[in-house]
């Protein structure tokens, strides 16, 4: 069975389980989970990665835990990256690798990511955040169109990474870039 089914099938949710919820950023013991039981293990390099940068500054990683630390959504940052027109470190950040588990979507938990994520880049001095949309994600779309993302431009979404045995896959993924202008406190 494919792995987040088991999430989908789950009958015991809590009806106040968002309020349980908690969302801070990721240390080294939560990369694992963010392999969902294996669905998502061909990432585990990228997650590592991707660690690493947070851990010298250049990107943060943010998950949504219930109680017992159980990982049930993520959402990564870069602040810099070797694409200006995305991250350059002071202005602009770019959000990636956004999921929530299937069980859990629908209920304003992404939302909620979405602003706290928000008001910490702007606490940062960030005032602009950028994001890539596959074309055929369109409820995604309709989200971050919601909270005041605009289409600004095409990306081919062309890219590869090695997965967790060391074998290059590439992706090819047409995007809509996404952006939003992030309110300053003063405003
Ligand atoms: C996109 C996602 C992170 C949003 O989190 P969420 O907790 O479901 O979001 P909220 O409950 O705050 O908002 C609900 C909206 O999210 C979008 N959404 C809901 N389910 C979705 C899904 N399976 N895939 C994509 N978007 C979805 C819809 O616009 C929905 O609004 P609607 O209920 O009016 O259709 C989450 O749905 C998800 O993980 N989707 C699959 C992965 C994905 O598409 N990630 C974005 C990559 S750019």
């Amino acid at each position: 069975m494919d792995p987040s089914q088991t999430d989908t099938l789950r009958p015991d949710l809590p009806p106040n389980w968002l309020d349980q919820v908690t969302i801070r950023q990721l240390g080294k013991a939560d990369l694992r989970a963010l392999e969902w039981e294996g669905e998502f293990i061909h990432f585990r390099r990228l997650y590592a990665s991707a660690y690493e940068r947070a851990r010298m500054g250049l990107a943060l990683l943010w998950g949504a835990f219930l109680p017992g630390d159980r990982l049930i959504g993520q959402l990564f940052i870069q602040l810099l990256s070797d694409r200006l027109e995305l991250a350059d470190g002071s202005r602009r950040a770019y959000l990636y690798s956004f999921r929530i588990r299937p069980a859990y979507r629908g209920n304003g938990l992404g939302t909620r990511m979405l602003e706290v994520i928000e008001q910490d880049l702007i606490a940062r001095g960030y005032e602009i955040l950028t994001l890539n949309v596959a074309k055929d994600n369109t409820r995604a779309q309709a989200l971050y169109r919601r909270l005041g993302f605009r289409i600004t431009a095409h990306e081919p979404g062309i890219w590869s990474y090695p997965d967790h045995e060391g074998v290059w896959r590439r992706v090819v993924e047409p995007a809509w870039r996404m952006e939003k202008r992030l309110k300053q406190p003063h405003q």
